[in-house]
């Protein structure tokens, strides 16, 4: 019986969307439905991210505005999962003394334990990382509602250390779920009806390179384009070093790999390249970009810049936007660099002028528009294979995504949804495109 009420709030990025998800389906069977309202809450839960800085500050101030409903004298469950839960862990519980639980981002399978235990009035952190061998914990199978395009998480953590990045702190190192794993729930998905996934992890190009024994990433996309029923693969996110020749030639022989990729450079000059110790150059960037377009001329990327990285001269900046000239982005995620501590980076001096950054990012965006813009014309009067997903954004129509990631509107009822159809794209907006059956 579901009799008691669960408020999340999900910061960051898709691996946190997915373990909310997963926190969802788990405190289901103690009981927990999700309500939208917190006041009403008996557990509040923020998931959080701590990729740029300014991220505990943000935990500390929601969680001041959100521990109201607790004061009223209401038996409330205040809980931190994700990666400010994972760097600061048992500090969370001595500054905080309203905060019942610390959830680390390795550490989801012993939530209702934890839950059960605060129910009691126990305070609790766990934040250890755990290895290979127990890693079936890291990876179970989310229940959710059905929809037609799932993620499929296939591995978690990084061993890059980019020098400005928190992840391989917060969410560990490399570990690939087992393959057997991840088709048993592509197939199971398939059967619910799912016609596309999204195979998800932060360096999906190195799965399986751990083990003797599973697939290379190339080979996991074949198998998953064998399961019937899944008509379309997409996979993020992407190393440029880690595009392997193997895994390019998956784009002229799996019709069922989507054409959008997100390739993040990160930079187009070679010197902050190797400042951030990324493990390639703009031009063996550009060469990946070519091959995959010789094979497939269609391929749109999608990519993240950060800017005003230490020591990025004016030059190294123009580079940045040749770069993106070159590569012809059709959305960009730009960051202005943040230091976080721990890493590398944090070292360096960071004495690029507020102002300066910000001038750079706006001179950087508005070319993204430009070229946003540009690409999006090219496709008015072509056809696009669309997966209808549901209601469009005004009455009678319908909307879903085409190969190229874009969201398509049209006219049409809903018995369309769940269908491929095509549909003729008659209007380019900013963020989606519209068009006719
Ligand atoms: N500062 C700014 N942006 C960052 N990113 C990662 N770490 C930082 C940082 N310290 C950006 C990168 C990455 C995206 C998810 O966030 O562009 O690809
Ligand atoms: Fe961070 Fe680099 Fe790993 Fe991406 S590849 S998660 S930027 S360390």
């Amino acid at each position: 019986m579901l009799d008691k009420l669960l408020y999340i709030e999900t910061f960051g990025c898709q691996m946190n969307v997915n373990d909310s998800e997963r926190i969802v389906s788990m405190l289901a069977d103690l009981g927990y439905a999700p309500t939208n309202e917190p006041s009403a809450a008996d557990m509040i839960l923020l998931n959080t991210c701590s990729v740029r800085g300014g991220a505990e500050e943000k935990v500390y101030r929601r969680l001041a505005n959100l521990r109201i409903y607790k004061r009223d004298g209401k038996q409330q469950i205040i809980a931190v999962g994700g990666c400010v839960a994972q760097q600061e862990g048992e500090e969370l519980l001595r500054k905080l003394p309203y905060l019942d639980l610390v959830i680390g981002t390795h550490n989801l399978h012993l939530l209702p334990d934890m839950v059960r235990g605060a129910e009691r009035g126990e305070r609790r952190s766990e934040t250890t990382f755990i290895d290979n061998d127990q890693r079936l914990d890291l990876f179970p199978s989310i229940k959710g509602e059905s929809r037609l395009s799932r993620f499929v998480t296939v591995m978690q953590g990084c061993d890059n250390f980019c020098s400005y990045c928190i992840v391989p702190f917060v969410r560990g190192r490399e570990i690939s779920r087992r393959s057997a794993d991840i088709l048993h729930e592509v197939r199971q998905l398939a059967h619910e009806g799912v016609r596309e996934v999204i195979l998800l992890g932060q360096n999906v190009n190195s799965y399986g390179l751990k083990s003797d024994n599973e697939p290379t990433f190339a080979d996991l996309i074949r198998q998953v384009a064998d399961v019937d029923g899944i008509q379309r693969i997409r996979f993020t996110t992407s190393h440029p070093k880690d595009m392997s020749d193997e895994l390019i030639a998956c784009f002229g022989d799996v019709p069922k790999l989507s054409g959008q990729m997100h390739l993040p450079a990160q930079s187009g000059s070679d010197s902050v390249l190797k400042a951030m110790g990324r493990g390639y150059t703009r031009d063996s960037y550009l060469d990946k970009v070519h091959k995959l377009r010789a094979i497939r001329p269609d391929m749109v990327f999608t990519g993240d810049i950060i800017v005003g990285f230490p020591g990025e001269s004016p030059a190294d900046f123009e580079q940045t936007l040749s770069l993106m000239e070159e590569v012809r982005y059709i959305d960009l995620f730009s960051f202005v660099y943040s230091p976080r501590p721990g890493t590398r980076a944090a070292d360096l001096a960071d004495d690029l002028p507020r102002a300066e950054k910000m001038a750079r990012l706006d001179r950087l965006m508005d070319l993204q528009r430009r070229i946003t813009r540009e690409i999006s014309h090219t496709y008015i009067g072509s056809t696009m294979s669309v997966l209808v997903e549901g209601e469009g954004k005004l009455p009678g129509q319908v909307s879903g995504k085409g190969d190229i990631g874009r969201i398509v509107n049209f006219s049409g009822d809903s018995s369309l949804i769940g269908r491929f159809v095509d549909v003729r794209i008659t209007k380019a907006y900013p963020n989606s495109l519209l068009g006719e059956l």
